[in-house]
């Protein structure tokens, strides 16, 4: 009877596995458990002096130095949505200083690249809303958010863009979500957040703010 009951705890939680749940626990499996933070974000080493004025090193007060700005702003979210959390990280990692940075970014623009990513994200299906969150790269979106969104089916979901910049603000970004994926409930009351406002204290009242008029509500 004991094994019975042993072996059907097991069949279910092969079966959950089975049906691709997502290996990302949320806090909260109510109101907003089908909300999903992906983000991709990419902290710079620090180096005084070699920072020019607009695409600028990502300057790094917030809580660690090992946090990015657009990790920064994913994390403020996934608090207040209780969604799940996922950092999108490349398959070739970039380079950490900065102009090696801007370089492999730029030629990566050039030639259309699709970085593959080091690890799977979840599966999208899971999800009603998907906060996507990037820094502005040359006046785009990094190049392995056109992977995401060319590779995915995003169709009936709410998309919920949010950026960190140096000036460009949403640059391109909103129309070439758009594009990708027609379908997609996007959201058009996108977060855009310079850098330089990153550690200012009204930040996460702000994006509180922000994400209440955003979230849908179940
Ligand atoms: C390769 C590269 C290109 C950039 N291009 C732009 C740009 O075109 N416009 C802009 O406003 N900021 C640009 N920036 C600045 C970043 O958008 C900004 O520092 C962002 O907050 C970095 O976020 P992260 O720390 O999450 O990676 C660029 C930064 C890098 C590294």
């Amino acid at each position: 009877m004991r094994m019975k009951k042993v072996f059907s705890g097991f069949l279910a939680m092969m079966v959950m596995g089975l049906l691709g749940q997502p290996a990302f626990a949320s806090e909260d499996s109510s109101a907003h458990a089908r909300t999903l933070i992906i983000y991709f974000s990419q902290p710079e080493e620090m180096k005084p002096g070699a920072v020019d004025g607009f695409s600028g090193a990502s300057v790094l007060q917030k809580n660690t130095p090992e946090t990015g700005s657009t990790q920064f702003i994913a994390q403020l979210i996934q608090k207040q949505t209780h969604g799940d959390l996922f950092r999108i990280e490349t398959a070739t990692p970039y380079p950490r200083q900065h102009d090696a940075l801007l370089r492999v970014a730029e030629k990566e623009q050039q030639t259309k690249a699709r970085p593959s990513l080091k690890t799977p994200h979840p599966d999208l299906s899971s999800y009603d809303t998907i906060y996507v969150g990037y820094p502005i790269w040359w006046y785009t979106m990094p190049m392995v958010i056109y992977s995401l969104f060319e590779q995915n089916d995003f169709a009936g979901k709410t998309v919920v863009p949010f950026t960190t910049h140096g000036g460009s603000r949403l640059a391109d970004s909103l129309r070439e979500i758009a594009r990708m994926q027609p379908q997609a409930k996007l959201v058009t009351r996108a977060l855009a957040i310079s850098r330089n406002d990153i550690s200012a204290p009204d930040v996460p009242a702000q994006v509180e703010q922000w994400v209440k008029q955003v979230q849908p509500q179940r």
